[in-house]
């Protein structure tokens, strides 16, 4: 670990040390990636062209993840809300899951990165799924860094399908109402066996969480940034990691 850091330092896209140690890299990092749109109105160019751009800034995070040894990210990509924007843009946003695998996957794969999905997959047209079906299935054995994409994700629905689980398990006599603690809430959400996020970033000086993770955020550090989401690259995260560092995690007891 210590090695693989080093070497990331010595980057020469990077010349700063880092001041950020190995010992405690946070094991999940969850990124609002948002001001895809803002980006490209800045430079007088249509919402597409952020989109477009914030992809190869999934990549750039998602190298330098690896690089610092995160060993989950997880990217919100489209939320349950956002079927509410002008269809063209919606199917623009439905292409892009195919278009970046089309291209970054064979990198992914020798990074011996793991693609999961969690969201509503009913919604998602054809083409979408089967991109992520398909890189899901081709990285199924990786054990390397999980790249998990929130896709058509809400945490209010993620809860509410998990309660509706529960609610047919009590029915069909297989648990009673006494038997729902914490843990077994957690294991009928979308992210069961995945970590709580230790960190959570969002871009574009937003402060809010836009029905991302609910259940999940109850204690991860949040950092955020006024930078749109297309700019964002390595340093940021390396940013962000550090800043994670010099915080003081209490879950409610002393330190
Ligand atoms: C984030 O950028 C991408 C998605 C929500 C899909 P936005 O599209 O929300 O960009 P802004 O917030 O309008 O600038
Ligand atoms: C959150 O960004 C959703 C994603 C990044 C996918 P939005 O741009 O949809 O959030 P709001 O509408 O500003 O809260
Ligand atoms: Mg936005």
């Amino acid at each position: 670990m210590i090695k693989r850091i080093r070497s990331w330092w010595m980057h020469k896209d990077s010349p700063k040390p880092l001041d950020i140690t190995a010992d405690n890299i946070p094991e999940h990092v969850a990124i609002i990636m948002d001001g895809n749109g803002r980006w490209a109105k800045r430079l007088g160019l249509p919402r597409i062209v952020g989109h477009h751009n914030g992809m190869k800034a999934v990549k750039r995070a998602t190298i330098a993840a690896d690089d610092l040894g995160i060993k989950y990210l997880t990217m919100y990509a489209f939320s349950t809300e956002n079927w509410k924007r002008p269809k063209d843009e919606v199917d623009f946003l439905m292409r892009l899951p195919q278009e970046f695998l089309a291209i970054e996957l064979d990198e992914l794969i020798e990074r011996n990165v793991q693609i999961r999905m969690m969201g509503d997959k009913d919604k998602l047209p054809n083409h979408t799924l089967k991109a992520m079906e398909d890189a899901m299935e081709r990285t199924a054995g990786n054990d390397g860094l999980v790249l998990n994409f929130a896709l058509n994700y809400g945490g209010r629905k993620e809860i509410t399908d998990g309660m509706t689980l529960l609610g047919h398990e009590i029915e069909a006599g297989r648990l009673k109402a006494e038997d729902i603690n914490a843990e077994l809430i957690e294991k009928h959400l979308k992210t069961h066996g995945i970590p709580d996020p230790d960190l959570l970033i969002r871009t574009s000086g937003e402060m809010r969480i836009s029905n991302f993770m609910l259940w999940q955020l109850a204690y991860s550090e949040l950092w955020f940034t006024d930078i749109y989401w297309p700019e964002f690259n390595k340093d940021h995260l390396h940013d962000a990691v550090a800043e994670y560092q010099r915080r003081t995690r209490r879950y409610g007891g002393l330190s």
